[in-house]
């Protein structure tokens, strides 16, 4: 299996463009699904403190042997956790759980903007970065004005906005917002928790490319400049969402695909009133 492709970073590093997600994967069930996807080629594998999986992941990483060094390793600071101090107590205790020294990139999980902390919390990252804890900071589910503070109060931008990004909710604003400001987009829920998978456009087009609806959904993100991180619990399944190379999509089907776009399309939290 190649190498995955890789995309530029604004600190000068670069991440694996597609990585495993482990929403919702139980810690034990993390240290298969991270072999697993180690083994079939991946480097790249996203966690959060929220998640309950570190140790899971942790141990998957080492499970298979793939050098630390090789792999790209992403965890999140939970909303309780914000504030200056409180958010690099949680770092010692991310790495902690994972087993590691160092994070390839660490985000804020939400702004939670009614804790009006998440500009503190930016300042905790910045530091993180000076002692090399986490090689890359960035955000999560920040809208424009959570970025326009931050990077206005300490003239340092975020290498990557994770939100919620699917055929279904394609944040073509957000999208828009973040390169101007040189801040790469990253999809969670690409696969739509799942609920794309059957959705019949996407259907005809897998068909007609002989692959699975998995995989042109993957593909669409890919080949939309987006970092993704499909998640599986199977390692079929998990096979399957890397091995995407071997076709790509063409302007008809792309533009099938944007017309799935629905401005009622989100499924998760909308981060300007989520209640955590
Ligand atoms: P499972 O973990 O049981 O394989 P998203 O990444 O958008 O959150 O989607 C994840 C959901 O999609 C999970 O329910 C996952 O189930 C399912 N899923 C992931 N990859 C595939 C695939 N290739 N085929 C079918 N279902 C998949």
């Amino acid at each position: 299996m190649s190498d995955p492709l890789r995309l530029e970073l604004n600190d000068g590093r670069t991440i694996p463009q597609i990585g495993l997600g482990v929403w919702r994967t139980p810690d034990d069930v993390a240290v298969t699904a991270v072999r697993a996807a180690l083994e079939a080629g991946y480097r790249h594998v996203d966690t959060a403190a929220m998640y309950q999986n570190e140790a899971g992941v942790g141990q998957g990483l080492r499970a298979s042997g793939v050098p630390r060094e090789a792999v790209f390793v992403t965890t999140k600071l939970w909303n309780d956790d914000q504030g200056y101090d409180r958010a690099l107590r949680a770092l010692d205790a991310s790495l902690q759980r994972l087993g590691l020294d160092y994070l390839d990139l660490w985000l804020i999980h939400w702004p939670s903007p009614r804790r009006g902390l998440y500009a503190e919390t930016w300042k905790a990252l910045v530091r993180a970065r000076e002692e090399g804890r986490a090689k890359s900071i960035g955000v999560s589910n920040f809208e424009v004005e959570h970025l326009d503070r931050i990077i206005g109060e300490t003239g340092v931008t975020p290498v990557i906005n994770q939100i919620e990004c699917h055929p279904r909710f394609q944040q073509r604003r957000l999208r828009e917002a973040n390169l101007e400001r040189g801040v790469r987009t990253e999809s969670w829920s690409p696969l739509g928790q799942g609920q794309l998978l059957s959705d019949p456009v996407i259907g005809a087009i897998a068909e007609k490319h002989g692959r699975t609806p998995a995989q042109v959904i993957i593909r669409w993100h890919i080949d939309s400049g987006l970092v993704v991180i499909p998640k599986s619990v199977h390692p079929d399944r998990i096979v399957q969402n890397f091995d995407v190379a071997g076709f790509s999509l063409d302007a008809d089907d792309m533009a099938r695909i944007e017309a799935l776009d629905d401005p009622d399309g989100r499924i998760g939290a909308n981060p300007m009133t989520a209640a955590f």
